[in-house]
């Protein structure tokens, strides 16, 4: 049976689309067969986290009646499939939302795993998201402002049938303003099933069109989301041991091995 994973946030920027390409990879090396599509029509970004804009065929396409949705899968990283919404404006002017719906029905049907990265907002793509979605991921940042529209978002998911699979709390930091994890669980009234620290390496990843699990494995905003991964299909992930203690580890072996 297929699963979808709607990827939501209500407030932009706070990490979706670094959310799902990264998740979607986790979840392939897991040797799962997910796609990752881009249901962010009008501010397209995921297929330039994977380094794959221009693409001649895309969502926009397929929501044009133009080509076929098995038309604009793309192979990508670890065999994650991806579908890239298009980012061009003439692209943007053809597709029509009001069949997205029915395009995402198909998909499903094509795929072990669906991952929806949806756009900001609760405008008409992001509703069918969510209608669309068996699961909610919810990313929120542990700031205040973040949080109505995250609840507003669940809120709506929920009347729609989705299953709440909880909260990721991404751009965690030390900050002393930041929101705890026990706060934004009783806000929201969701479990925060992950927390993914702010790491200088998301960008980098971002700028060189490669995903962070795959660039940076062991960053720890990596670390954190394949830890996501393998909760989310009950299989175990390793993370590395911390530096301090690689270093014991060698020095110890160095110290007694070898005689
Ligand atoms: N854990 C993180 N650490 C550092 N930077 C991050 C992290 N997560 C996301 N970012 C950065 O925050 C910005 C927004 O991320 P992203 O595009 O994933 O958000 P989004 O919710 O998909 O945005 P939109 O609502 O515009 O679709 C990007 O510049 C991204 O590199
Ligand atoms: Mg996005």
């Amino acid at each position: 049976m297929s699963l979808s994973i709607t990827v939501a946030s209500g407030k932009g920027g706070v990490g979706k689309t670094t959310i799902s390409a990264n998740l979607g990879v986790a979840l392939a090396e897991f040797e799962k067969d997910v796609t990752i599509l881009d249901a962010d029509i009008e501010m397209a970004n995921l297929e330039l986290l994977f380094g794959m804009e221009g693409m001649s065929v895309t969502l926009h396409q397929v929501l044009a009646g133009e080509a076929s949705p098995t038309e604009a899968i793309y192979t990508g990283p670890a065999g994650v499939k991806i579908i890239p919404a298009g980012i061009s404006l003439d692209g943007l002017r053809k597709a029509d939302p009001d069949v997205l719906e029915n395009v995402l029905d198909e998909i499903l049907k094509q795929t072990e795993i669906l991952i929806l990265d949806a756009p900001a907002g609760l405008g008409k793509s992001a509703i069918t998201s969510l209608a669309v979605g068996q699961e909610l991921l919810l990313v929120a940042n542990p700031e205040i402002s973040s949080m109505s529209d995250a609840l507003k978002t669940k809120i709506v998911a929920k009347k729609l049938g989705a299953h709440i699979l909880g909260v990721v709390l991404n751009r965690a930091g030390t900050d002393t303003t930041d929101l705890t994890v026990e706060e934004v669980q009783t806000i929201l009234e969701a479990n925060v099933i992950a927390t993914v620290p702010d790491d200088p390496e998301v960008r980098r990843s971002s700028a060189a069109g490669e995903p962070l699990v795959l660039r940076s494995p062991n960053s720890p905003a990596a670390v954190a989301i394949k830890k996501l991964a393998a909760d989310l299909i009950g299989e175990k992930y390793i993370p590395p041991a911390a530096p301090k203690e690689s270093f014991i580890k060698r020095f110890m072996g160095g110290l007694f091995g070898g005689r």
